[in-house]
């Protein structure tokens, strides 16, 4: 009955919602810690194929879920492409600034770095039920270029938008030198066996509106165009996180098969202005799951399962879970989301 819950979603609406979490592996869970103590690097803890399995694996310790997300990271697209990144503790993500006007390396073969990737996916497809899906992922070419510009994270990511209004032409070549690499790193992870690919625009907020369809829309649907043309048939989600009244647009022309929603977005209004043929997945605040007990939690979980009557929905966070959210929190919420019936009336019972 409840087979490939997640992968059926994007097609037919049944009365079982499946659920995951943005950020569901890390360090909310004890053993995360044990784990990546086995590597100081934390790129080399991606690229160990052992240490990737435990980390995709460990949620389904505690929780039932309906699919895993691979373990790794959007910028070991940088780093495979000889950026240098690197990663302090309590601090994030450091790169050498790219200048503008500088040559990005084209035609890498970065398939090649990324073989503990593929060869711990096509492990993992081997020992997960079926029922369970395999979520690849990248980060697309305007979160990467963010980071790669701006060296690290930033509140307003001032460097990277300033190139995109004084060196233009060679902005949106580098966003189509990420669109190839990115098209690759999950070109690779499909073929391993992923079932659903996520693209992360995590920083599409800072988009200068009149930049949000060659910034982020037209990305997307290429690194799309391009999967199809490689013979990838996986249903894909976009996370173009926080875009606000960008969202319509986003909707009807990414073509994305789901629309991943941050915690501002009211889903009566994204049932009514978004695409009808996405599932949408997401919306619940993390913040949330971090209180010791509150009791307007539950409440929320069914206004959201409420409002999503009518649609596919796939039950997640509207952002990753933080470090300090509580296991019997999301423990709760999954409770509550497999105890939830759809109206029968609009669902398929598969
Ligand atoms: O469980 C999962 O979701 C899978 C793992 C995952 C990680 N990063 C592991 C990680 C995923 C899906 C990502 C994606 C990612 N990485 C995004 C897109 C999603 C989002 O949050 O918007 C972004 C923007 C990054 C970049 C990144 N990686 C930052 C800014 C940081 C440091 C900030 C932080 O949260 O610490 C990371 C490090 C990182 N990636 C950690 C983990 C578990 C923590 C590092 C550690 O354990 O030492």
């Amino acid at each position: 009955m409840n087979k490939k819950l997640m992968l059926n979603t994007f097609k037919i609406k049944s009365n079982d919602i499946p659920v995951w979490f943005l950020r569901q592996s890390g360090r909310h869970l004890p053993e995360y810690y044990e784990i990546r103590s086995k590597k100081r690097n934390f790129i080399n803890f991606c690229l160990d194929e052992n240490l990737i399995y435990e980390s995709t694996m460990l949620p389904l310790k505690y929780y039932d879920l309906d699919a895993v997300i691979i373990f790794s990271d959007i910028l070991i697209v940088p780093w495979a492409i000889e950026r240098n990144v690197k990663f302090f503790k309590g601090i994030g993500p450091k790169l050498e600034p790219l200048l503008p006007g500088t040559k990005l390396i084209e035609n890498l073969n970065i398939k090649n770095k990324l073989s503990p990737l593929s060869n711990s996916i096509t492990n993992i497809r081997k020992k997960l039920v079926t029922s369970k899906s395999i979520i690849g992922f990248a980060g697309a070419p305007w979160t990467l270029a963010c980071y790669m510009i701006d060296g690290q994270s930033s509140k307003d990511f001032i460097e990277t938008r300033k190139a995109v209004w004084g060196s233009n032409k060679w902005f949106r070549k580098l966003l189509n030198c990420l669109t190839i690499y990115v098209t690759d790193i999950l070109e690779l992870q499909a073929k391993a066996g992923a079932d659903i690919l996520m693209i992360f625009d995590s920083w599409s907020h800072m988009i200068p509106n009149n930049f949000f369809q060659v910034c982020a829309i037209d990305p997307t649907a290429n690194i799309i165009k391009d999967l199809k043309f490689r013979g990838v048939k996986c249903p894909i989600i976009g996370l173009p996180f926080k875009a606000g009244s960008s969202l319509i647009k986003y909707s009807y022309e990414s073509t994305v098969d789901c629309i991943s929603l941050d915690w501002t977005i009211d889903l009566s209004w994204a049932d009514k202005n978004l695409n009808k043929d996405l599932t949408i997945q997401g919306n619940l605040d993390p913040a949330s799951l971090i209180p010791n007990k509150s009791d307007l939690l539950k409440d929320n979980v069914l206004s959201i399962l409420n409002k999503m009557n009518d649609r596919r929905f796939i039950f997640n966070v509207g952002h990753g879970l933080t470090p300090d959210c509580k296991i019997s929190n999301v423990k709760s919420v999954i409770e509550i989301v497999k105890n939830y019936r759809m109206k029968e009336s609009n669902c398929i019972t598969i």
